[in-house]
């Protein structure tokens, strides 16, 4: 129940229990003492009395009107402190009413249990006849108690209530580095990692800063070998491909083509010598693969290595790149804008912004469920160099919130930060995804 508390409240909440506590316990001590005390004074005093009475009776007894006498020793014995003593002739009032305010019953209660009173009878010679009643009435000292407990319960809520004030100043004041350091690990988190956190004199918190600082260090160190990781497998990547393109573009592609011509002078000269058709269908069945093949090919290559870059600049091979998503998944509108000026790109530039918009594409495709993709390229004039605005935009289900990058986002951080630009991901209202990458053209 106490577990969801703050550790202000809950210290507040266990010191002031257990002081409570201590108090409770002292003060019912304090009470078995006093009912204990009480008791044994009650009945010391009543025994007095009786005595005092009992002793004075005879000479009472020899007189033929007794009864002022017998006044003035009841008035005499009501000295006794605890003790109320009264004639059965006359009505007695109970003095526990008294003006300071008066216990409750049940305390009175509880301290006097044995609350029986003596009778004493008297007979005089005379015939004169009463019953002297002795009575415990220790009234005055539970009243006393009472408020002796009323003062102490005060003075204790006086005490909790201050010691639960210190508590919380101290609680906080010891605890306030704690916001520090979970806004540090909130920015580790977000991926912010050159944050040094001021050390505190608190030993506890003295470890707790060191650690975060040298977390900082580590995955700052981790950030690093990451970024020059994906950098060398980026480039790797583009060697691979470019390779394979090659080998494919030159070994493969010469191969089909010379195939293909083999197998129309293969057709020519089997009709030439045989004279008919009739190898006709097996004729263009192994002309159709070859051209399908060739058509495999071509789309292998153009995927591996964009040759249309080399052959019709970015633009080109942009829209060729559009035009083969277009035929794949006609039910996506696809808007394409290419800037009208002239672009001074060097290689990587161009490769770096086709790579780009393929990665971009490729995941509106697998991940978006969009129906309406724009493409967009404009021109930044901005000083000292232009920037080349590079915008892939989805009306399609957004990144979700807690998505995590994979090779494909990162490969685009790491290819902007190669070609110094940067790159922005942003959700769109109401929905879709922006993948805005911004690159200078120096
Ligand atoms: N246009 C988009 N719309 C919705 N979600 C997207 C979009 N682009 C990316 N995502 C989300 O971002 C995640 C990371 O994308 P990323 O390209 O890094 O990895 P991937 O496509 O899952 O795998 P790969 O490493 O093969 O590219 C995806 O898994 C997907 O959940
Ligand atoms: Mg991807």
């Amino acid at each position: 129940m106490l577990a969801n508390l703050s550790l202000r409240t809950k210290l507040s909440i266990y010191v002031g229990a257990a002081i409570s506590a201590a108090v409770a316990l002292c003060i019912a001590l304090f009470i078995f003492q006093a009912a204990t005390r009480i008791n044994s004074e009650s009945e010391s005093a009543r025994r007095l009395a009786n005595d005092f009475i009992v002793s004075a009776l005879p000479s009472i007894n020899q007189l033929d009107k007794p009864e002022a006498e017998l006044e003035r020793l009841i008035k005499e014995a009501n000295h006794l402190r605890h003790a109320r003593i009264y004639s059965s002739r006359t009505s007695v009032q109970d003095d526990t009413g008294n003006s300071i305010e008066s216990p409750p019953n049940w305390f009175t209660r509880f301290l006097t249990p044995n609350s029986e009173s003596r009778e004493i009878e008297v007979v005089t010679k005379s015939g004169f006849e009463d019953k002297i009643i002795i009575k415990a009435n220790p009234a005055d000292e539970i009243t006393e108690i009472w408020q002796e407990i009323k003062w102490i319960s005060i003075a204790s809520l006086g005490v909790i209530f201050a010691t639960v004030l210190i508590i919380s100043i101290v609680v906080s004041n010891t605890l306030s580095p704690l916001a520090g350091y979970v806004q540090a690990l909130s920015l580790l988190d977000a991926g912010k990692r050159t944050l040094t956190v001021a050390g505190d004199k608190t030993p506890e918190f003295k470890i707790i800063a060191d650690r975060i600082n040298g977390l900082s260090q580590t995955l700052s160190k981790l950030d690093e070998e990451n970024h020059l990781l994906i950098q060398k497998m980026i480039t790797l990547q583009d060697n691979e491909r470019k390779e394979i393109a090659r080998d494919l573009h030159d070994e493969f592609g010469p191969a089909l083509f010379m195939s293909r011509i083999c197998v129309g002078e293969l057709k020519k000269k089997i009709t030439i010598s045989v004279g008919e058709d009739k190898y006709l269908n097996d004729w263009s069945a192994v002309d159709q693969n070859i051209d399908k093949l060739q058509q495999v090919n071509r789309k292998i290559l153009g995927r591996l290595r964009p040759a249309a870059l080399e052959e019709m600049g970015l633009s080109g091979a942009i829209e060729a790149m559009i035009k083969s998503w277009r035929k794949t998944d006609p039910s996506v509108e696809m808007v394409y804008y290419f800037p009208e000026e002239k672009l001074t790109m060097t290689e990587i530039q161009s490769v770096t912004a086709y790579r780009i918009i393929q990665e971009s594409l490729t995941n509106i495709y697998r991940h978006s469920r969009a129906t309406k993709v724009n493409v967009r390229l404009f021109l930044e004039k901005l000083t000292p160099s232009p920037q080349l605005v590079i915008s892939v935009a989805d009306n399609g289900i957004g990144i979700g919130e807690n998505s995590h990058d994979g090779i494909g986002l990162r490969g685009m951080k790491e290819r902007m930060l190669i070609v110094g630009g940067e790159l922005k991901i942003s959700r769109l209202s109401p929905s879709g995804t922006e993948i805005k990458a911004l690159m200078p053209l120096s």
